[in-house]
């Protein structure tokens, strides 16, 4: 492999150990809380109020430190410092994980909870602390237009253009921490066997929907299982 490029595709799981609750476990979001209420624009135009609430509550978590980095989020950054070629980590999570450990190259295909967008001028900001009708947009002033930059269900995932191209580029594919059970990232796997050029690697609690397609898969907790498969491969050079 050596200068080959590298592109990580991480779900909810990896930064479970962190703390943060995954979607489609027993103890997911999804068995607390319904997706059309406060994942899809339907559910933000009726009722906005417990939208804005749902993405406060998760972004409070983030930001009071509860939920840090763990060791396969670092092991991932280290990666990305010590690899001869090119990684990337392709994420469906909303956390900034990630970067606080240290990656660099992050593409956030369902958005971002740090970041805000305004319905009125479009804007794409930082945004830190609770957010609420009374909001006021930091770029065009206007209050009461802003929502979560992150994409929910109907929505069109982000950078996708610039996704394929880096799977289309890639040597070795690692899919960490995701059940595959949404699309896009839940096909990348197969566009990468059409394509028959990248090794493809599933580190996971358990085998996700389309376990069967990877070349290798690997399974254990990410803090455990990702750290193990990235001295290897360091050490494989
Ligand atoms: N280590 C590794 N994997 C884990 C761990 C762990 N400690 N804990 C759970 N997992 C695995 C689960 O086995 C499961 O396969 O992480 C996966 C989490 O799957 P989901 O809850 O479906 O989360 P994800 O795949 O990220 O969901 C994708 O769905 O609702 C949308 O936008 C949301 O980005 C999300 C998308």
């Amino acid at each position: 492999m050596g200068q080959g490029s590298i592109v990580i595709l991480t779900g909810a799981g990896i930064s479970k150990e962190s703390g943060l609750d995954t979607f489609r476990d027993a103890d997911g979001i999804w068995n607390k809380v319904g997706i059309e209420d406060v994942a899809t624009p339907e559910g933000f135009r009726r009722n906005p109020a417990l939208v804005q609430s749902f993405y406060n509550d998760r972004r409070r978590q983030l930001e009071s430190g509860e939920a840090l980095p763990n060791p396969a989020h670092l092991a991932l950054a280290r990666l990305e410092e010590e690899w001869d070629g090119d990684v990337a980590v392709v994420t469906q999570n909303i956390d900034d994980l990630h970067e606080r450990a240290g990656s660099k190259r992050v593409l956030h295909m369902h958005g971002e909870l740090r970041k805000g967008r305004c319905q009125s001028c479009n804007a794409v900001f930082t945004w830190s602390g609770d957010m609420g009708a009374d909001s006021i947009c930091p770029s065009c002033r206007k209050a009461g237009a802003l929502r979560p930059h992150i994409v929910w269900f109907g929505e069109i995932p982000l950078d996708m253009p610039q996704i394929f191209e880096l799977l289309d580029q890639c040597g070795l594919f690692l899919s960490i921490g995701t059940s595959g059970n949404v699309y896009p990232a839940a096909g990348f796997v197969s566009h990468l066997r059409s394509k028959g050029l990248a090794r493809t690697v599933e580190l996971n609690l358990e085998p996700s929907q389309g376990a069967t397609m990877f070349h290798e898969t690997i399974y254990g907790p990410a803090s455990q299982v990702v750290p193990e498969f990235v001295a290897d491969l360091l050490n494989q050079g």
